[in-house]
């Protein structure tokens, strides 16, 4: 296999074939990593400076530039003019500034930034142009923060609805995970900023995660797990990883030699830096050998960080080699030169808080919501028949840039609902708000935090009568409910299903008094919504969506965004229902076994036959949309390196403009080995104006088409008849096509 080369240039090469996809938006380029593998690589080379600089420094400045010298820096060499590599959470957007030895905000004036959506809002989306787009935009706030490496993306797979980082992470399904994650990381990397995919690897749930070895068998490893770091290393060139907090089959992350040494570094040719996550470091011998480079984060005085004194101790007393150390100190030189950190006049400036930021965060939060269920037409709001609007529920006014555990973002604009009602109805229509039910958790809270507390369930009778009044005396209900960011938190993991606050009976009794109601749920991962969608004819599914996200919300409300998003999970109806749950394999305890293998998400339900509440890939338009002509471009068997293209019209058989995304899912109907009933191969996310059709065109490398053969420790495509299913979710399938593979 070439080696993928860490160069400028490089990126470039990238961005352009990402670029060419982009602007034929009906040709998502499901182009298999190994082509692209092909793409020119630079003769820019600077490993001559990079070896000079090497031969200059002594061994304690080489050990500076790879441990923390703050909370979000290392140490930089000033007599050689090599600058500290400065880092900057996170998935969210720029976070503040801190201390630089604890988590204490500055209080700067100075520091505020855009609020993107997060990671599950940006997989609804099903844009990969997006993703792009965010990835472009959040790299301009780090440079004009001055940030060289910007600690994102997080994309762990959603093994288990309960995951506390589900509202951060994208999806359950690998192949949207990686189809997103690579034009997200271009984006990020051209703007001379990093990005730090992570984490790496297996990161699934909060519950032990400093802790739990977690055992995959090596097929599911392969074919879920990795394929999204896969490909941003090696098709988005990713310049550096983060290293997890959890163990790998019996070794930590950071000091996990098969993960980094045997399959980043050498497998896939990984020239970056792996940095730890903060505090996540467990060794100075065994981390450095098996392929950590920097080590973030760990308490204690900096100068007793693993990769300090003891590094230091370690090379003196012949444990490590200085060749060793090197190796790592030049991936950090490596990865200044291509952000241009180093040597270098012309690196990107950035840019913050701007308009345009504005309306990036905008396009991806208004494509990120998902129309549920629209049963009696109540939606988009008809105004012209409404006088008064109720407005109910603790969302209608929460902000959600900062809370719970972990990174967040301190931003000066973030929009709720509430203020757009009020700023986009017209004026002759009346708003009233009534919160209904209040956000108590059980117990006191430590260190101000909420997150792995239990929940007040009860209603407040007082706040339930005064929103039942509201509610009663108006055309229209709208009730903004689901989750927040103090009970989704990093650092633990939900203890169950269910929609906490008391919102079903608030919803249920709401509904009873007035039956046009509407249920907004802003979330970041499945919940029990069983009866609730049994109370209520409509139901939109929001996320923590940004800076814009209540005008986004609002505006597919009235109808001036016609709503687009797909479920990136499955919604189960009972926790049970989930492979994780069903197998009883989470959360372990010391260690966990990943007992539902390869079926993870919708490749369990659609493979054991369980129908979730709202399946994979799922979401509602205001127009409908009718799959025509399905066909491949062959009759004939295909060779195992070819590629399928398939074509197909969409026509828009409804009266409003509107975007559907077309998935292809693939089955093997005979096969030696297990395989899932549906895989997500290839989807295309098309405009159709009403009354017209639009040709859309999906090709799929059929080395797409291969499982990992843990024998052969390689991919192998089996011969024989394959299925095409194609539909607008896992459970929609509106046509499927049979082709022969030898
Ligand atoms: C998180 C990382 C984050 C780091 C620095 C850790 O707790 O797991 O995602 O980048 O903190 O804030």
């Amino acid at each position: 296999m070439k080696k993928n080369i860490l160069k400028v240039t490089v990126g470039m090469a990238f961005a352009f074939s990402f670029a060419s996809c982009t602007s034929q938006h009906k040709q998502i380029n499901n182009s298999s990593s190994d082509s692209l593998l092909d793409a020119p690589i630079s003769n820019l080379n600077y490993e001559a400076e990079i070896d000079s600089l090497i031969n200059k420094l002594t061994l304690e400045e080489k050990s500076g530039m790879l441990h923390g010298n703050s909370k979000f820096t290392t140490a930089g060499v000033e007599r050689l003019g090599i600058p500290a590599l400065t880092m900057a959470d996170g998935p969210l957007g720029i976070r503040e500034e801190i201390s630089r030895d604890s988590w204490e905000p500055l209080g700067w004036e100075n520091d505020f930034a855009t609020f993107y959506p997060a990671g599950g809002a940006v997989a609804a989306t099903w844009n990969p142009d997006l993703a792009y787009t965010f990835g472009k935009s959040i790299g301009e706030e780090a440079r004009d923060r001055s940030k060289d490496v910007l600690l994102a993306p997080a994309f762990n797979i959603i093994r288990t609805p309960l995951g506390g980082r589900t509202y951060e992470y994208f999806t359950e399904d690998p192949f949207l995970n990686k189809k997103l994650v690579v034009p997200y990381v271009i984006g990020v990397q051209e703007n001379d900023v990093a990005a730090c995919i992570k984490h790496y690897a297996v990161n699934n749930q909060e519950t032990n995660r400093g802790t739990v070895d977690v055992n995959v068998d090596e097929r599911t490893l392969r074919e879920i797990y990795l394929p999204a770091f896969k490909a941003a290393v090696i098709e988005g060139n990713a310049y550096s990883v983060m290293g997890a907090y959890n163990k790998f089959r019996g070794d930590y992350l950071n000091e996990n030699n098969y993960l980094l040494n045997d399959i980043l570094k050498n497998e896939w040719g990984f020239e970056g830096i792996v940095i730890s996550d903060w505090d996540a470091v467990h060794s100075t011998v065994k981390a450095l050998k098996n392929g950590l480079d920097v080590e973030m984060g760990t308490d204690g005085p900096f100068e007793d960080y693993y990769f300090a004194k003891p590094l230091i101790k370690a090379v003196k007393g012949g444990e490590l080699s200085e060749a060793e150390v090197d190796e790592s100190v030049r991936r950090v030189l490596r990865v200044m030169y291509n952000i241009k950190s180093i040597d270098s006049t012309d690196r990107k400036t950035g840019s913050r808080n701007t308009k345009e930021h504005l309306e990036d965060a905008y396009k991806i939060a208004s494509e990120a919501i998902v129309l549920l269920k629209n049963n009696e037409d109540l939606l988009p709001l008809n105004l012209e028949k409404v006088s008064k609007v109720a407005v109910i529920g603790a969302n209608a006014t929460r902000k959600f840039g900062l809370g719970g555990y972990g990174a967040g973002v301190k931003t000066k604009t973030e929009i709720t609902p509430l203020e757009a009602l009020e700023q986009k109805l017209p004026q002759n229509i009346e708003i009233e708000y009534a919160r209904g039910y209040e956000e108590n958790y059980v117990g006191q809270s430590e260190n101000n935090q909420n997150h792995g507390r239990g929940t007040i369930n009860e209603l407040n009778l007082d706040l339930l009568e005064e929103a039942k009044l509201v509610a009663k005396d108006s055309d229209i209900v709208i009730i903004f409910a689901g989750s927040n960011r103090d009970y989704e938190s990093e650092a633990s993991d939900r203890k169950d299903l269910e929609l906490p606050f008391g919102q079903v009976e608030l919803i249920k009794q709401i509904k009873e008094v007035n039956p046009n109601t509407i249920a907004v749920l802003i979330a970041g991962a499945p919940y029990d919504l069983r009866e609730v969608n049994s109370s209520v004819s409509t139901l939109v599914w929001s996320w923590f969506n940004g800076s814009e996200g209540g005008n986004a919300l609002i505006d597919v409300l009235t109808g001036d965004v016609n709503p687009s998003g797909k479920l990136p999970w499955t919604m189960p109806k009972r926790l049970e229902d989930s492979p994780a749950h069903a197998t009883k394999s989470f959360p372990g305890d010391d260690s966990v076994t990943y007992k539902e293998g390869i079926l993870v998400g919708y490749r369990w339900f659609d493979t054991k036959n369980i129908a979730p509440l709202y399946p994979f890939g799922y979401g509602l338009s205001y127009t409908t949309f009718n799959f025509k002509n399905a066909a491949v471009d062959k009759s004939e068997t295909y060779s195992v390196d070819d590629s399928v293209v398939i074509t197909l019209d969409v026509e828009n058989s409804g009266k409003r403009a509107g975007k559907e995304v077309v998935q292809v899912y693939l089955s093997k109907p005979t096969s030696r080995i297990e395989r899932a009933a549906k895989e997500l191969k290839g989807f295309s996310k098309v405009m159709v104006q009403p009354g017209k059709s639009e040709k859309v065109t999906i090709r799929i490398p059929i080395s797409e088409f291969a499982f990992y053969n843990v024998e052969k420790q390689d991919w192998e495509v089996e011969s024989g008849e394959y299925l095409l299913h194609i539909g607008n979710s896992s459970r929609n399938i509106l046509q499927t096509i049979s082709l022969r593979v030898d």
